[in-house]
């Protein structure tokens, strides 16, 4: 078992949907000397895609050249995903075996990986075998919200806010 208290290696619908609301995720991966490291990996919801119970895969760009990532997995495939949800206060980790696919070998999955709205070109699919996950507990999460989960939260008030200042224009025109 790789991870406490899981012997889970198939991701549930609660996995599933979980992953496909994150917009960001850390990924660790080893060093050639065993050093870990972590690199945060964002984009627009969802990015990180489910293609089944037991694969998940993005698309992947150039970035500052040193392709650490890239250069770590190249020599163990080992790698250590870790999801936040601040705004409900739920974390996910799940190991996987990664494998790189070079977008000009399969240029059909870069395409299903990547979103066409965004400029940058990605140059290979970043494939993620899930041998475990597992769910922390939310304790010490303190709750914080996006821009967007704020703009959802503040949309009732503002509509009320501007339901009132039309009432009142229209009570201070009557009395005018
Ligand atoms: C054109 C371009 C687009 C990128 N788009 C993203 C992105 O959408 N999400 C992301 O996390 N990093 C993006 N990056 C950064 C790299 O993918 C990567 O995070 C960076 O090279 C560091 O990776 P490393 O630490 O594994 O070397 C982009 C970089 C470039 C140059």
């Amino acid at each position: 078992m790789l991870l406490a208290d899981s012997g889970e290696d198939r991701l549930s619908a609660r996995e599933i949907d979980f992953i496909a609301q994150r917009d960001g995720f850390y990924l660790g991966t080893v060093s050639e000397d065993g050093w870990p490291y972590v690199q945060y990996r964002g984009g627009p919801t969802g990015f990180l895609k489910v293609i089944d119970d037991a694969t998940l895969a993005y698309a992947d760009f150039r970035g500052n050249m040193q392709l650490l990532s890239t250069g770590n997995i190249g020599h163990d495939d080992r790698v250590s995903l870790f999801f936040m949800d601040y705004a409900h206060r739920r974390r996910l980790k799940i190991l996987a075996r990664a494998e790189i696919i070079d977008g000009r070998d399969d240029p059909a999955l870069l395409k299903r990986l990547s979103d066409p709205s965004y400029a940058a070109k990605p140059e290979r699919a970043f494939v993620l075998h899930v041998e475990a996950f597992d769910w922390n507990c939310p304790q010490h999460i303190t709750p914080r919200f996006t821009e967007a989960e704020i703009a959802t939260r503040e949309r009732a008030l503002r509509d009320r806010i501007a339901a009132l200042e039309s009432q009142l224009n229209q009570l201070a025109s009557s009395a005018g």
